[in-house]
């Protein structure tokens, strides 16, 4: 049956890559929160990919990639323990190092944004407090830049000034990396979590004045053995940490082979949706991209699409605008199927609907985002639990096999 909906329509390398070996790889950590700080953070979902994908990309709004990292709490709340932190904890994080000697940050890996940045010591803001804080009076490689960065979002902002300095992530050092120091955030209330900063490993058509993100400077010092880059995302049920590869992929993390589709604007890491399919319903759609984000959450897609699944599977709108499914019933749920480069990539209902401690919640997210960049979904980490991913910078593809 066709539905219409009448839209506008890291551990070791691949023995392919073996010579680099295991300094390439590093290992990603999932964070705790305590329940209701997961579904708060749920609840924000579309908040932020909405300021994720809105505009990005557009010289006027440029910031916005790197801001809206940042801006996730609409309720101004104060302390210390900021509701910013509902959305990014139990993110994957990971380490890396700035300066020589490396002082040591905790940062999110996310292939949705395209810019380095950390904390200054120079920051005086609340959001700053409890996180590492770069010091380039300590650091002997320090480069001085010191163009302003000033990322604006409403009435929000964060500001900073580009540094240049030498950055070790695993066993790789680039030389003369540019990133923001962070030196204010005005009109936010934010503290980055539990991590400090955010490591962008999208394109580099979309950073902050001209500065060329951290990965495209690994491929162009040649630190690595291919540009591409790799993911797995553990799930919490079988305890292991995730893990990024760069340059290469762990094929003890996938079966079988990968399969790849085209990225289809270079920007974010998006590729074509060619087809939806919910139980034996094919759901029909215009041209329609799936931006494939390490640091979002839920599956997000047009309101009618969300609306219809949601219908669907019997969820409910509570107080808080989340859509409550029946835990009951999850086992007879039908699948749902995205199509990626021909290739049908099946979530059974317990992968696209969340379990927090007894409570069930729907992954379908909705959130139009209009046209040239929209339509256009937002596959997070409900999918890439599921399914490892390899980012083929060579090749502007995306590789995707079942995760093991
Ligand atoms: C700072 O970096 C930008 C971007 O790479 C560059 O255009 C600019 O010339 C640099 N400014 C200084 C003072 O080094």
């Amino acid at each position: 049956m066709k539905v219409s909906l009448g839209l506008a329509a890291l551990g070791l390398l691949a023995a392919c890559h073996e010579a680099a070996a295991a300094a390439l790889t590093i290992p990603l950590k999932k964070t705790r929160e305590a329940p209701e700080e997961t579904l708060q953070r749920l609840a924000n979902t579309r908040r932020h990919v909405e300021q994720k994908y809105f505009g990005s990309g557009s010289g006027a709004q440029r910031g916005a990639m790197v801001e809206q990292e940042v801006l996730l709490n609409e309720d101004g709340s104060t302390g210390f323990k900021v509701p910013i932190s509902n959305y990014m904890n139990e993110q994957y994080y990971g380490e890396i190092g700035i300066g020589t000697p490396p002082q040591k940050f905790k940062v999110l890996f996310d292939t949705g944004s395209s810019n380095l940045w950390v904390p200054s010591a120079e920051c005086r803001s609340s959001g700053c407090f409890t996180h590492s804080k770069y010091d380039h009076t300590q650091s002997s490689s320090y480069a001085k830049n010191g163009t302003d960065i000033s990322l604006l979002f409403g009435s929000d902002s964060l500001k900073g000034y580009l540094s240049e300095d030498t950055l070790t992530v695993g066993d790789i050092t680039v030389e003369a990396q540019q990133f923001v120091e962070a030196t204010k955030e005005s009109g936010v209330r934010f503290a980055f979590g539990r991590f400090d900063g955010i490591f962008g490993l999208g394109y580099d058509t979309t950073p902050v004045e001209g500065m060329v993100p951290p990965f495209h400077n690994m491929v162009n010092q040649q630190l690595v053995k291919e540009p591409m880059f790799s993911f797995y995302l553990s799930d919490t049920a079988n305890g292991n940490d995730g893990e990024l590869v760069h340059g290469g992929y762990n094929s003890e993390h996938f079966d079988g082979d990968l399969k790849w589709a085209g990225v289809r604007r270079r920007g974010h890491w998006e590729v074509d949706l060619e087809a939806v399919q919910f139980g034996d319903d094919e759901i029909v759609m215009g041209r329609t991209g799936a931006a494939i984000d390490t640091t979002s959450s839920m599956l997000v897609m047009p309101t009618m699409v969300a609306n219809y699944l949601n219908e669907k599977i019997g969820a409910k709108q509570d107080f808080a605008g989340r859509y409550t499914v029946d835990c009951a019933t999850v086992p007879s749920l039908p699948s749902l199927s995205l199509t990626f480069g021909g290739v049908k990539y099946i979530l059974d209902a317990k992968d696209y609907v969340l379990n927090v401690e007894g409570e069930c919640i729907s992954g379908f997210t909705g959130m139009d985002i209009p046209e040239p960049l929209g339509p256009i979904w937002t596959i997070g980490d409900m999918f890439l639990r599921k399914f490892y991913t390899v980012y083929d910078l060579g090749n502007d593809r995306i590789g995707f096999a079942l995760a093991l």
